[in-house]
């Protein structure tokens, strides 16, 4: 069993990204500048945010947090957005989700320059993405695909099963595998909450995504031998033993079906930290084309 190690190939992507950053200010270029915007107190999300702000100042970005308080109405949310759009010296920005209920967010990310939307979740973005055409790919997938291709896991004519079907996670997972790409032309099964018998699709699958948000939920007579495991699950489990007060869990019973699996993420350390190594790279992505297009203008 080879352990997908996402924290060392999200340093390495980091490191690319940080040598590409010392070229463009060689260059005369300013630095990316990645802004993010959270509103309200939610743990978890604050713990994501200040990651994502750290990782820019690591790799030489420029970075802006805007926190905003639990009671924003959904136009103050949408006119600091404005404010972002026309900002020019903001590359990218993103919004972090879950936002608190009285706000839509569906209408907060289509307020998105999707030029800007680095998350990739505008629908021009998400369209784009589902026609193969070159955009910003959402921080997860876009980091799955990327531990896929740096392991060297084949995954053309393999059967992928996706279980889960988040606008975020598994919808675009079970679209990029399905193309014909370098990791993808595979032939995917999108299973979900209604699905009948998901444990004989499991059973037949060679790459398993498990995005849906319930602890330990693959277990290991649910997967075949020799199968690789993707583990997108991030719940914390209340662990009075922690320092912090609880432990991270993922969607996989990791210790049984480690011992099936070819490849497996563990988590923490697999899918998370690849994310904000993407997320960096679709900044990185926006600033140069933001500089080609200025070039191109002047
Ligand atoms: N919440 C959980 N994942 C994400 C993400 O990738 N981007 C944003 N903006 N919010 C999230």
């Amino acid at each position: 069993m080879i352990l997908l190690d996402g924290k060392k190939t999200a340093a390495e992507i980091k490191e690319e990204v940080a040598l590409e950053v010392r070229d463009l200010k060689n260059n005369g270029y300013n630095a990316p500048h990645l802004a993010a915007i959270i509103v309200g107190n939610s743990g978890a999300s604050i713990t994501y945010v200040n990651a994502k702000v750290k990782a820019c100042e690591r790799v030489g970005f420029e970075s802006t947090l805007i926190r905003l308080p639990e009671e924003t109405t959904e136009d103050e949310l949408l006119n600091e957005i404005a404010v972002l759009n026309v900002d020019n010296d903001i590359d990218g920005f993103i919004v972090q989700l879950p936002l608190p209920k009285h706000i839509n967010e569906q209408k907060v990310i289509m307020a998105v320059d999707p030029d800007k939307d680095v998350d990739g979740f505008h629908p021009t973005n998400v369209g784009k993405m589902a026609l193969n055409l070159p955009t910003f790919i959402s921080a997860t997938p876009y980091g799955i695909l990327e531990l896929l291709e740096r392991y060297t896991i084949e995954t053309s004519g393999k059967h992928v099963v996706i279980i889960g079907r988040s606008h975020i996670v598994g919808s675009p997972m079970s679209i990029l595998l399905s193309q014909k790409r370098k990791v993808g032309n595979a032939t995917v099964t999108m299973c979900h909450s209604r699905t009948k018998n998901l444990k004989e699709i499991t059973l037949q699958a060679d790459i398993i995504v498990a995005a849906i948000g319930i602890p330990e939920f693959l277990k290991a007579d649910m997967v075949k031998d020799h199968v690789t495991i993707i583990d997108v699950g991030i719940t914390r489990l209340a662990d009075s033993s922690k320092k912090n007060g609880f432990r991270l869990v993922g969607d996989v019973a990791f210790d049984e079906v480690s011992k099936k699996a070819d490849f497996i993420t563990p988590v923490p350390g697999g899918v998370g930290p690849m994310t904000i190594a993407m997320l960096l790279k679709n900044t990185l992505l926006a600033c140069k084309r933001k500089n080609i297009n200025e070039n191109h203008k002047s």
